[in-house]
């Protein structure tokens, strides 16, 4: 156990093993086990995000574990082709295909989320799961249908606002999760709560991209604290490296660079699903808070100097709880 476990820290610091394809396929001989084939049967779960590479691969994972999945994305029909798929990829391996339920929501736009989350209380009694794996890396700085930079907004702002709205029905599973997909990214940055629409400083996407996946991680810490007392556990995780579109159209040189060693979606999903599903008797519900990868917490901070310093994550939260115009106990 502890040379399986010096191993996976080895392949954690140095970053290319535990991100690679290499990452899951050794550390599956020791990490936890699998969830029971029909342990989301007759639970419902909210997927942000799910008509493409990571999304869509979780999505298959969920739905294979017997959940009802409600897929969020910006296109109809990238939705209705995803789940299709899915039905596809079940039904083929005679597996029984849950309902699939499609909504258009774009995450970013806090209208869109407030909307979304009305129909869905009116729809579901009880929410077993939330997972925010929508993410965006544009080119050139944009803005939300609110007027707020596009990223900030897509990672922080409708996860958090959608998170806030969906609470009670999360609270009414009684044994619910949430899942935020961040990155490896957010290592590069920490974190900080100044200036997050990047109206100061110049704006470039990666930079963008690395201090809201970092903020996730804060996020995510803060609503464990704040859900303590509901039957909720929240979580951050990162995927690793996996070939996705979304990988290929936003970073290419890395795409191509990397391509023999990515991940399959379904790896990076891997650990998304195992959180969502995990019994709560797992080191899942135990760890509500912390940062995953390949099934096991992480360090959030490797460097000196990339703690969150003190008083940053209050600041965000109140920042964010602003921007949103919702003020969660
Ligand atoms: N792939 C990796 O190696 C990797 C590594 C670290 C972290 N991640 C994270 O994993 C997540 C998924 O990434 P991916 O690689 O699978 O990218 P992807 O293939 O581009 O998928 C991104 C998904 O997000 C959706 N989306 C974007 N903006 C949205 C919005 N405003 N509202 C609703 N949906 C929105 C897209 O759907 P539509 O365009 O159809 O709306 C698409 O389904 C991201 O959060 C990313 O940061 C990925």
């Amino acid at each position: 156990m502890r040379a399986t476990s010096a191993l996976d820290w080895f392949m954690d610091k140095t970053v290319v093993p535990g991100y690679s394809r290499l990452g899951p396929a050794l550390r599956r001989a020791w990490w936890l086990d699998d969830p029971e084939p029909d342990a989301l049967a007759d639970r419902h779960v909210v997927v942000t995000g799910a008509s493409s590479g990571l999304g869509a691969a979780t999505v298959l994972g969920l739905a294979r574990l017997g959940a009802t999945v409600h897929l969020l994305g910006r296109d109809q029909g990238r939705l209705d082709a995803c789940a299709d798929d899915v039905r596809r990829q079940l039904a083929s391996a005679g597996s029984p295909v849950p309902e699939l339920v499609t909504s258009v929501c774009d995450v970013s736009d806090l209208d869109a989320v407030r909307v979304y989350a009305t129909a869905l209380a009116a729809r579901v009694d009880a929410l077993h799961g939330l997972v925010h794996v929508a993410g965006v890396l544009p080119p050139e700085r944009q803005e939300s249908a609110q007027g707020h930079e596009l990223v900030y907004a897509t990672h922080v702002l409708g996860p958090f606002l959608l998170t806030h709205l969906l609470r009670p029905l999360l609270r009414a599973d009684g044994d619910a999760r949430v899942v935020w997909v961040s990155s490896g990214g957010m290592y590069t940055r920490s974190l900080d709560a100044s200036d997050p629409e990047a109206k100061e400083r110049e704006w470039s996407g990666t930079d963008a991209y690395a201090r809201t996946k970092r903020m996730q991680v804060a996020l995510a810490r803060m609503w464990a604290d704040r859900m303590r007392t509901d039957p909720v556990a929240v979580h951050a995780m990162h995927p690793g490296w996996a070939a996705t579109p979304g990988v290929t159209a936003s970073l290419p040189r890395f795409a191509r660079l990397t391509a023999p060693i990515l991940r399959t979606p379904a790896q990076g999903a891997d650990t998304i699903v195992w959180l969502t599903a995990a019994a709560p008797a797992s080191a899942a519900a135990g760890c509500s808070g912390a940062f995953w990868s390949d099934r096991r917490p992480r360090a959030t901070s490797y460097l000196p100097g990339q703690q969150d310093p003190p008083g940053e994550r209050a600041r965000l939260w109140e920042t964010v709880a602003d921007a949103v115009d919702a003020d969660p106990r």
